[in-house]
């Protein structure tokens, strides 16, 4: 039986980041994927880092979202430089945008506590928008969010795994994980791999190997995310357009606008739906004064592991006997975003057992447990 210090379950970019910090920390990984790295939702997000413009209140999941997005360019330069695959980090500004005077209240109070909290942001009115983001159509204004940005998310992943490589872990791709015990960790061809510790990121695929753990299955929950792709945007976004409920629009340095995104209660059924798509193209006509080639987009749908209260699950599970077992999930919209700060966060707890500050808020074991658990 092959053993190893570290066996993470699911290549996404949590997973594949936690891989790497463990591996760069000097433990023996394997990183099991029960299809390829990025296959989930991982390898179609936007990829916005946006923790300012996207959350609506302080606490600990901001606290988080900013400890992630100042670790973003040290964490990309690294693994670009061993990869050799540019993640394509942008920290060129978020645009939260207002489209009418009710949004514009709800941004400019915003402002007002998030100043308070030391973020810097600025109003921008909506002629001044004009000429700072001419790609705009008509709006009521903007919270500018100068230290926000993008990465592209399939590049990304792509280079966190190439670059845990080069630090020995071992990646296993359609190694689907059935359940985790005394023995190690079950592969649904009936191997089993030995590990001191299991780490859990596998995203709403998490949610089965949870429930044979006897957490509540309600723990996790698939939610799908569509989101199209449109060319030929003569004028294309400078930086990231955000507009709330509304959704987003950004700018792939190969020119390909990006729109997003929606939220359906879908099951695992991952099928594209042409009213979503639908939806999508009316969010870039309202957003943007050039909408391009927006009747013919290209469409992705991905999903993104959910919980009850909407803060990710980390942390470790009293399992009994075996390996000892974290989990890292539950990311919803932000997984991209929160990668970095998870992943250092994770290798702390499973190298040197250590908890992160401020994590008590996203404990693993908050939810109720099923009956079965040990
Ligand atoms: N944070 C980007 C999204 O929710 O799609």
């Amino acid at each position: 039986m092959e053993s190893f210090d570290v066996a993470v379950v699911g290549a996404g970019i949590i997973g594949s980041s936690v891989a790497f910090e463990c591996a760069v920390r000097g433990a023996r990984v394997v990183l099991l994927e029960r299809q390829t790295p990025g296959s989930g939702a991982s390898g179609m997000a936007a990829g916005m880092l946006a923790p300012c413009s996207e959350t609506a209140e302080p606490g600990p999941f901001l606290t988080l979202g900013l400890d992630s997005l100042a670790r973003w360019p040290g964490f990309a330069a690294r693994v670009t430089e061993e990869s050799g695959v540019d993640c394509e980090l942008v920290i060129d500004g978020v645009l939260r945008v207002a489209l009418d005077e009710a949004d514009a209240a709800v941004v400019q109070q915003r402002i007002a506590w998030q100043r308070d909290a030391g973020v810097a942001v600025q109003w921008v009115d909506a002629d001044a928008l004009t000429s700072f983001e001419p790609a705009l159509s008509t709006t009521a204004g903007a919270a500018w969010y100068a230290s926000e940005g993008q990465v592209n998310s399939a590049r990304a992943v792509a280079a966190i795994v190439a670059a845990a490589a080069q630090h020995g872990v071992a990646l296993r791709c359609g190694a689907a994980v059935v359940a985790v015990d005394g023995a190690g960790v079950r592969l649904g061809d009936g191997a089993v791999v030995s590990a001191a510790t299991v780490a859990l990121c596998a995203g709403p695929w998490t949610g089965g190997v949870l429930a044979a753990l006897g957490i509540s299955p309600a723990a996790i929950r698939p939610v799908l995310g569509q989101l199209i792709g449109i060319r030929g945007v003569a004028h294309p976004p400078e930086h990231v357009l955000y507009a709330g409920a509304c959704g987003y629009a950004l700018t792939r340095r190969d020119g390909e606008v990006i729109v997003g995104a929606s939220e359906d209660d879908t099951g695992f059924d991952t099928a594209v739906r042409d009213a979503v798509t639908e939806s999508l193209t009316g969010v870039a006509r309202r957003l943007l004064r050039d909408p391009g080639a927006v009747a013919t987009p290209t469409v992705w749908t991905g999903l993104r592991p959910a919980t009850p209260d909407g803060l990710p699950l980390l942390g470790s599970l009293d399992v009994g006997s075996g390996p000892r077992v974290l989990v890292a999930t539950g990311h919803y919209r932000n997984g991209v975003l929160l990668a970095p700060a998870t992943a250092a966060g994770v290798a702390s707890m499973a190298l040197d057992d250590a908890v992160p500050r401020g994590w008590e808020a996203f404990d693993a074991s908050r939810f109720p447990r099923s009956p079965a658990a040990p």
